[in-house]
């Protein structure tokens, strides 16, 4: 299969890409733009790709989807069987200062590319979506057919790429989709080959790696008076390698069915989650560091509790997780974070 990864030399996507090179051998070709990805993930990929030794190819294009002549040319010369988009921006509150770089870059340039794959009988499409589209759900677990409810532009921008990718598929029986929402992705190749180097993340379990390490002098808790057991907000953390593992079961469901028209939309996440005290001391517990923490209010637009109802992929796309164990998340968070720091033992 020839397949165009949108946003693999970012976090999320290389993990995918790394999969599928490794475990299935096919040709990659990466599109990005490095606005937040790395030249540097895309030469591990590369090396990833020469030792699978299985006939795996990775070709890497950079490039802006916001560049439509260029993007229409590579649609129409890759021949591409699959489309795996992941290029975004992603960050909930730049996305409240500057919503219409969200609704350009994630909804503008998603219907782009759609009409383009639509145009050029790419026939596969994967999307990365998000809880984020659920906002302050109402009923916990959160499954599909929970109402969604976006409560920031960044939300509001995923859940419309949703409507045209599903309003796509419904006008063309040749174009199939899978979308996935993901809730709360953290941790790192645990051969600490690639991992998260998103600049100033705002992710618990890579702030807490980082206060780990002392790149941060201490991190704050968020509101301590929430309606759970410790009154920390409770999240459902997922391995990003079980992350990445949905898409290649997304992919084989796309092949065999190939005519799925109903809405192929998905959680993805273990079905429990972690209090933001839990994940602190655990991951106090894997670096033995007791690093500073402090008090801060709640913020906006936090639930208390955000899980997922991951009923549908395990029943429908036979996904299977592999990585659920806190420690195991917090450990690679933490390796890759004394990576990239230059920090190793
Ligand atoms: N990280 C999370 O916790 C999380 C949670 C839910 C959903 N998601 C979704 O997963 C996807 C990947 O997120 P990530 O965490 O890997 O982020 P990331 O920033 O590491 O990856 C995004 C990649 O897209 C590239 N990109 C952005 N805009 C582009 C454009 N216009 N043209 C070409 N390339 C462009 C960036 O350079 C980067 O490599 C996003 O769609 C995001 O909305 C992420």
């Amino acid at each position: 299969m020839h397949i165009l990864v949108t946003g693999g030399a970012g976090y999320i996507g290389s993990h995918v890409v790394k999969q599928l090179l490794e475990n299935k051998g096919d040709d990659i070709t990466i599109l990005d733009n490095l606005s937040t990805g790395h030249q540097s993930t895309v030469d591990m990929l590369k090396a990833i790709c020469s030792n699978a030794d299985n006939g795996a190819s990775l070709n890497f294009i950079k490039a802006d989807l916001s560049d439509f002549a260029g993007i229409e040319q590579i649609v129409k010369d890759g021949n591409f069987d699959a489309v795996i988009h992941f290029a975004a921006s992603i960050v909930v509150p730049e996305s409240v200062e500057n919503p219409l770089k969200y609704y350009m870059n994630n909804t503008v340039n998603t219907t782009h590319l759609i009409l383009q794959c639509n145009r050029y009988g790419v026939g596969k499409f994967i999307f990365s979506s998000t809880a984020a589209v659920y906002g302050e759900p109402k009923e916990v677990p959160v499954s599909e057919a929970t109402p969604t409810g976006p409560i920031n532009p960044y939300g509001s921008s995923k859940l419309m790429s949703e409507t045209v990718i599903r309003d796509a598929a419904a006008a063309n029986s040749d174009f199939n989709y899978v979308i996935l929402r993901y809730f709360n992705v953290a941790g790192a190749d645990v051969q600490n080959r690639i991992g998260q180097s998103f600049p100033n993340a705002t992710h618990l379990i890579k702030v807490a790696a980082q206060t780990a390490i002392g790149q941060r002098e201490k991190m704050s808790i968020f509101g301590e008076d929430y309606d759970t057991p410790d009154g920390t907000c409770i999240r459902d953390y997922i391995h990003v390698d079980d992350l990445a593992s949905a898409h290649l079961s997304a992919l084989d469901y796309l092949d065999s069915n190939p005519e799925s028209q109903t809405p192929n939309i998905f959680n993805v996440g273990y079905g429990h989650g972690f209090s933001v005290k839990e994940v602190i001391d655990t991951m106090k517990k894997v670096s033995q560091a007791d690093f500073s923490v402090e008090k801060a209010p709640r913020r906006a637009g936090d639930p208390a509790l955000l899980i997922s109802n991951n009923n549908r992929i395990k029943s429908v796309l036979k996904w299977q997780s592999r990585y659920d164990d806190l420690e195991l998340i917090c450990k690679t968070a933490l390796d890759w974070e004394k990576k990239i720091a230059g920090n190793k033992e």
